[in-house]
């Protein structure tokens, strides 16, 4: 039975171009589609661009155009993206579209019906210079636990407290650097606390499999009933005062509803504008039981899209999602993309310099799964996947046999052959549901495993009988004609399993073969005895390592960023470029790290090195390569510094030791907290052959502060 799928990527703001998170989330998803239709299901892929809000509102008031000019903008550059990575949406929308207007207002309006809405008055922060509401993150001020300036409205980026924006001291306006006033305003709340919401997603969002392991045990802790005797959800606020670029609010003049009330009502958008271009109705396929309806998601969302987003659809009447897939973060060579280190890659650069989509799209699916782990690009671990894999196991296999093909029996194929030497096609064959499953379940890495592990075995069939011997000598012309043909054969079917990833890779091949579009059940379909194929022509360039040099972000070079860098402690301390030619040659023969510019005396002490005491060292919540120290330079205080050395200490081996500091590097604001210097470690150039860390430590007598010169 053929089924009916409806499935989205998360919506990005209309503020800026995608950034390489956005691509990743579009290719997992495309890639699912693109099996779901392989398989003979029915899909409809809809995207759109997130219009509203205030930063949008501001940012178009900046650049002096209206938000919907603004947006129409962003809007435009979109395709390049989409064409470029082979992400075959069927339509592109925006939540600021007609349709989303209605579907937001009608939800409203049925929520409302319900006894959903609730209002109250609520006071908060006001511009009285731009005469507007200040969402949290437009105040600023010192944080009232630890005093640091110019903190946000609702968070401390140096000691983490978290806390109301009224709390902060000195409060000023970001936009306008006023001091805001209080101002009361009424507001509406969908009541998420009405005991009915509460009962409702605990069951949708802990049956069937609905949500990945780690997501239904997220849910399930905020569905908790809280000490207090109250259910797990407070009521949500989902309106926001003019001026504001949104949806108004029915009835309610000078309200509209919060970007995030009408952000996710904009799937539904999406598919009614795209049904409305081919003529289905909308309204019959979302009542219609055996759609299913799945959203792929960013972690960062999972709260609004496993709470607010099913709820708001099952008090309102409509149709509830089905499934929500959530993926982790991308980083690169380890750490998050940061244009001041040089580890931002852009997307329409990685087009721009000729790097191939398809790359990419093969080396995120072979590093995907299931589960919400964050995706790691390296520049070596790609170019390793592309070319032994991609390149060495799959594309080879063609140019291997095509050539021979075309050039010596004018392109016919014999596939007439005696059965008994079928075993690796047979095999081919046997592994496709399995291959098709682990798509199905989101499993990439583990289907593209699956297929070099297919493709190694077709390569061993070429080594075994070795098309250029038999080539050397005419008699045995027919079983280099077998031969080859047993090797498109196979081609043909590991084509259909790269497919999904690699769509234009496929076409190519499909063109070349003479075949038709190839499905999964295009695997039971040989090519015909004596079918005619095209001559062949290559069909993939290997990856030059030395295209990533061109490919990142230049580093920005201020003293921040240095520290940065330096905090990290890890590769992307250099940005991932490659060795320079002058590489040296160490005194084993063996090649170390090229040289740093030569500097004079007075750079070199620019630099101020201490001795300090590792007072203190524990793990750092939420990362996966940093350590936080305290360490003792003899200052009368300690200082807070985060190392990127966890994969090669364990805290405690470390406190009480005495290492060596850089004390003079400009304090750094990191997610987890200031860094305020860096502690040396050495590491080889290439860490992936050679991975280890090593903090450099102290000979006894050393004090801390000591000065290292
Ligand atoms: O986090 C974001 O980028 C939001 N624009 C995602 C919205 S997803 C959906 F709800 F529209
Ligand atoms: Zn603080």
């Amino acid at each position: 039975m053929t089924r009916k799928l409806f499935v989205t990527t998360a919506l990005p703001y209309a503020n800026a171009p995608f950034h390489l998170g956005h691509i990743m989330e579009y290719i997992q998803a495309d890639i699912w589609v693109r099996h779901q239709r392989m398989s003979g299901n029915e899909v409809h892929f809809v995207g759109a661009d997130d219009a509203h809000g205030a930063p949008i509102m501001i940012a178009a008031e900046k650049a002096g155009i209206t938000p919907q000019e603004f947006v129409a903008q962003i809007a435009a550059g979109r395709k390049q993206y989409l064409d470029g990575f082979h992400i075959a949406f069927d339509n592109w929308h925006s939540t600021d579209g007609p349709e989303n207007h209605a579907l937001s207002q009608d939800i409203y309006r049925k929520l409302k019906a319900a006894g959903f809405i609730t209002s109250k008055t609520i006071e908060q922060f006001f511009d009285p210079v731009k005469n507007m509401f200040l969402p949290d993150r437009y105040i600023k001020g010192e944080c009232p636990k630890c005093g640091a300036k110019d903190q946000y409205g609702d968070s401390c980026e140096v000691c983490s407290a978290v806390y109301a924006p009224t709390e902060v001291v000195k409060p000023y306006s970001v936009l306008t650097g006023a001091t805001p006033v209080m101002k009361s305003s009424e507001h509406f709340f969908f009541k998420l606390s009405d005991p009915q919401c509460v009962d409702f997603l605990r069951g949708w969002a802990l049956q069937d499999e609905r949500l990945q392991a780690e997501v239904a045990n997220k849910c399930r802790e905020w569905l908790e009933p809280k000490e207090d005797g109250s259910n797990g959800l407070g009521d949500w606020d989902i309106s926001r005062d003019a001026p504001y670029f949104g949806i108004e609010i029915p009835d309610q003049p000078g309200k509209y509803f919060y970007v995030w009330l009408d952000a996710p009502v904009g799937y539904l958008a999406s598919l009614k504008n795209y049904f409305g271009k081919i003529g289905r109705d909308f309204e019959a396929f979302m009542a219609d039981p055996s759609t299913e309806q799945i959203h792929f998601i960013g972690k960062d969302i999972t709260y609004f899209h496993t709470l607010f987003w099913p709820a708001m659809l099952k008090f309102s009447g409509y149709k509830v999602p089905d499934r929500v897939y959530a993926h982790g973060f991308v980083t690169v060579s380890g750490e998050k993309m940061s244009k001041s280190r040089g580890t931002g890659i852009s997307p329409l650069r990685y087009l721009e310099i000729g790097m191939n989509p398809e790359w990419l799209r093969y080396y995120f699916a072979a590093k995907l799964n299931a589960k919400v782990e964050d995706l790691d690009m390296n520049p070596d671990d790609f170019v390793a996947r592309v070319n032994a894999d991609l390149i060495g196991k799959y594309v080879n296999i063609a140019s291997r046999a095509a050539g021979f093909i075309s050039k010596r029996f004018d392109g016919i194929v014999a596939t007439d052959w005696a059965t008994e030497d079928d075993a690796f096609l047979n095999n081919l064959r046997r592994v496709a549901p399995e291959i098709q499953a682990l798509y199905e379940g989101r499993e990439f890495g583990k289907a593209l495993r699956a297929v070099m592990e297919q493709a190694d075995l077709v390569n061993a069939y070429v080594d075994a009988n070795k098309p250029w011997e038999l080539a050397k000598k005419t008699e045995n012309d027919a079983k280099l004609q077998e031969v080859c043909s047993r090797l498109l054969e196979a081609f043909r079917i590991l084509t259909v399993f790269l497919k999904p990833v690699l769509p234009q890779l496929a076409q190519q091949v499909e063109a070349q073969l003479n075949i038709a579009p190839l499905q999964w059940a295009s695997v039971g379909t040989p090519l015909p005895h004596l079918h005619k194929i095209h001559p062949y022509a290559h069909l993939m360039q290997r990856v030059d390592i030395k295209i990533f040099d061109q490919l990142f972000d230049a580093p920005v070079t201020t003293p921040a960023a240095v520290a940065t860098a330096a905090v990290s402690g890890s590769s992307a301390a250099t940005p991932p470029s490659r060795p320079s030619p002058s590489q040296g040659e160490g005194e084993n023969g063996g090649a170390i790290e090229a040289l740093a510019p030569e500097i004079k005396i007075d750079d070199f002490a620019k630099i101020d090195l201490r001795i300090a005491r590792i007072v203190n060292c524990e793990q750092v919540e939420g990362s996966d390569k940093l350590l936080r120290m305290t360490l003792d330079m003899g200052e009368g205080r300690t200082r807070n510094v985060f190392s990127g050395i966890k994969s090669a200490y364990q805290p405690e081996q470390l406190i009480g030791k005495f290492t060596v500091m850089v004390a003079n590097l400009a304090p750094r604001k990191m997610k987890f907290g200031m860094s305020e210097g860096m502690v040396l470690a050495a590491s080889a150039e290439d860490e992936k052959a050679n991975p280890g860390l090593y903090i450099l430590e102290a000979w006894p007598g050393a004090q801390p502060g000591m000065r290292v010169r």
